[in-house]
């Protein structure tokens, strides 16, 4: 992949961004993921490469737009695989919450778990504990792995949990073993990224959240050098059916290079609102502030962009009423 198709994903992830972030607060989650998907949408179609969406907005039948198999981008350029999250954390715009991303990964054509939409048990962490955590242990394993890991104590770890009544056994066991929770209401793929960053204080992701997101976040911490382990879980049997016909077998750990496979992937995502890791976007006068992530996994190379965009010379960033 060329190197310059980095700065190209943050233009379809900025401008996604900048549409959804207009409805943040407004109670209108579909609206808002809406606005973000005609953006990215918009913007792929300017950008060199033969992209096949693989994880998207839907099946094709559904008639959405980045459904599963579209084809993006001016047709010439590298052939890719295309994960997209126009608005990862639909409910967190709608509420004005913390943590909603536009999200972009890209792998080399083939590289990418086409990851059926259900449930994934997932656990993840930063660079510092690679290697030392096992989806088959206890949470209390785990979280002791990482301080250890991580030279700390117990206590001083911060696992991030979705806030949901599945997750009541994971919250009390990491509870009773003495280390600190951070809830979150949406967004586990910021939470999986977030525990790469030592300044956004999480160390360890445990849980069921998307299983498309599960793929993302694989894509990010590929990019980060930590790691992400996965168990799809079908909540009934057509989903089972779902995976059989796949050829995905739901008792199979998916470890990084079942999920992303290589050694060439890249993740960019902007803020929609205000994170940990990065800032939402702001309104200034005339112009909009976008903050984005842009990471490629075969350099290590990790960069955050600002970007101020003109209203009145990007009318496509401006309110889709
Ligand atoms: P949406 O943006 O599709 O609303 O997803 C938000 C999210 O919180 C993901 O980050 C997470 O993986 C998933 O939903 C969890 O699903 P559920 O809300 O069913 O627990």
């Amino acid at each position: 992949m060329e190197r310059s198709l980095s700065m190209e994903l943050v233009r379809v992830t900025e401008a996604a961004a900048v549409s959804a972030s207009r409805w943040m607060g407004r109670g209108l989650k579909n609206e808002a993921d809406d606005a973000a998907t005609t953006a990215m949408r918009t913007v792929f179609d300017t950008i060199p490469m033969q992209g096949i969406v693989v994880i998207g907005e839907g099946e094709m039948d559904e008639a959405p737009m980045l459904y599963i198999g579209e084809e993006l981008g001016t047709g010439s350029g590298p052939a890719v695989d295309v994960a997209v999250d126009p608005l990862e954390g639909t409910n967190i715009v709608a509420s004005g919450g913390w943590n909603a991303l536009a999200v972009i990964a890209i792998a080399d054509k083939g590289n990418l778990l086409h990851a059926p939409d259900m449930y994934m048990d997932k656990i993840a962490v930063g660079p510092a504990a690679v290697g030392k955590i096992d989806i088959n242990a206890s949470v209390t394993e785990n979280l002791l792995a990482v301080a250890k890991a991580k030279n700390k104590d117990i206590g001083d770890i911060v696992a991030t949990v979705l806030n949901r009544e599945r997750h009541a056994g994971i919250i009390e066991e990491i509870r009773t073993a003495g280390a600190r929770i951070k809830l979150i209401n949406d967004g586990d793929v910021a939470g999986a990224i977030n525990t790469a960053f030592e300044d956004t204080g999480v160390d360890i992701l445990f849980g069921l959240g998307g299983a498309p997101e599960g793929v993302i976040a694989a894509v990010g911490l590929k990019c980060l050098g930590g790691e992400i382990q996965g168990r799809l879980v079908p909540s009934n049997d057509e989903e089972r059916e779902r995976c059989l016909k796949m050829g995905l077998d739901v008792e199979k750990v998916l470890y990084m290079d079942d999920l992303v496979k290589g050694d060439d992937a890249i993740f960019a995502a902007t803020g929609v609102t205000d994170g940990e890791l990065l800032r939402g976007v702001q309104f200034k006068e005339g112009y909009s502030e976008t903050h984005s992530l842009v990471m490629r996994s075969k350099s290590g190379t990790i960069r955050f962009v600002e970007g101020r965009h003109s209203m009145k010379k990007k009318p496509l960033l401006v309110m889709q009423d």
